[in-house]
């Protein structure tokens, strides 16, 4: 049995019914809107057991009676509270009985769009503490069910960190959520390199835009009558044309399926349309003065 902890349940949980829709490395691939049809429960009938964290006891009670209790346990906590992380991981520990965690899937995160020059300190704090530092508390505190600990039995485990193709090409005015996920790969490729002796894998999801709750949750400022009112204008245009080439989150939870049970994972999964595989490939290997150049157009002067 797979013992998988997720910081966002129903993402991963529907995943095993996109990797079955979609064969075997064609997450890439797929853009439909199956959501409806992705049963929560599917991976849980696949044999999966899934701890899945929630922030809210609403959300936590809602998940447990929508998945049952024979495989599903939701668990309380914010990805930055230590503490509570800690605790979360003796829970876990508890329930595996001297097993090994198969996989460690980091989700959680948040965005920000915003001048860099004048952007609210709180929430790039927040940006930072949620997409980076969080998913250092959870590896930390999940490290030693997934491998280190030599008392407990089984093979080693997994982390699966949810990135961004923003962690490998910044865009202007989401500087500090690319900062976030730039910090968040290089922890990542060090963390490969640190625990490969004891077999633990890492493996870094990177989608481009997903149709999902996350473009909700952004407060929009728009900026008006300043001297980046063009800039912001010209950027919420560029993700509104975007998400017209969305990938799903299913196409996503596919990846991170494929992350968690392939035998021989890969380091990276991109999960995006293949026009926008190609902008980012071009944004992160040309030379920076014509990326340079590349945004000054795209953005505008004031
Ligand atoms: N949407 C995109 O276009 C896109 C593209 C590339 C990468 N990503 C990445 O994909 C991941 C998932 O995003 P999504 O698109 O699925 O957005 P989402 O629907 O907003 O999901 C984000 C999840 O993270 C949780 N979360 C936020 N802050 C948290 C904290 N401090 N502690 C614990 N949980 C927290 C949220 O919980 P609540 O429900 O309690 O708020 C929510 O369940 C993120 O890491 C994001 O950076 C998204």
């Amino acid at each position: 049995m797979l013992d998988c902890l997720s910081s966002e349940a129903i993402r991963l949980v529907d995943s095993s019914e996109c990797a079955e829709r979609i064969g075997k490395g064609q997450a890439t691939r797929y853009g439909g809107t199956a959501r409806e049809a992705c049963r929560a429960g599917h991976m849980l009938r696949k044999g999966v057991r899934v701890f899945g964290s929630v922030r809210q006891a609403a959300d936590a009670d809602r998940l447990q009676k929508q998945l049952g209790t024979e495989r599903f346990t939701a668990l309380q906590f914010d990805v930055t509270d230590e503490k509570a992380v800690q605790q979360a991981a003796e829970k876990v520990r508890s329930a595996l009985q001297g097993r090994k965690l198969t996989a460690l899937i980091n989700n959680a995160g948040i965005g920000q769009i915003e001048p860099t020059a004048v952007c609210s300190l709180d929430k790039a704090k927040r940006v930072i503490d949620t997409n980076l530092t969080g998913t250092l508390i959870c590896a930390q505190a999940f490290l030693p069910l997934l491998g280190t600990d030599s008392t407990l039995t089984g093979p080693p485990g997994r982390i699966v960190q949810m990135s961004s193709v923003l962690g490998e090409a910044p865009v202007p005015y989401q500087a500090v959520y690319s900062a976030a996920k730039h910090g968040l790969e290089a922890l990542t490729a060090c963390l490969r390199r640190e625990l490969a002796p004891y077999g633990v894998k890492l493996v870094s999801i990177r989608p481009g835009p997903v149709s999902s709750e996350f473009w909700d949750k952004i407060d929009w400022t728009q900026y008006q009558g300043t001297p980046w009112e063009r800039g912001m204008k010209n950027t919420t245009d560029l993700v509104s044309n975007s998400m017209k080439t969305a990938v799903s989150c299913e196409a996503v939870a596919g990846a991170v399926y494929l992350a968690v049970t392939e035998p021989n994972p890969r380091s990276v999964y991109h999960v995006i349309s293949w026009d926008g595989r190609v902008a980012f490939k071009l944004l992160s290997s040309l030379p920076p003065w014509l990326v340079d150049f590349f945004w000054i157009r795209t953005l505008g002067r004031p």
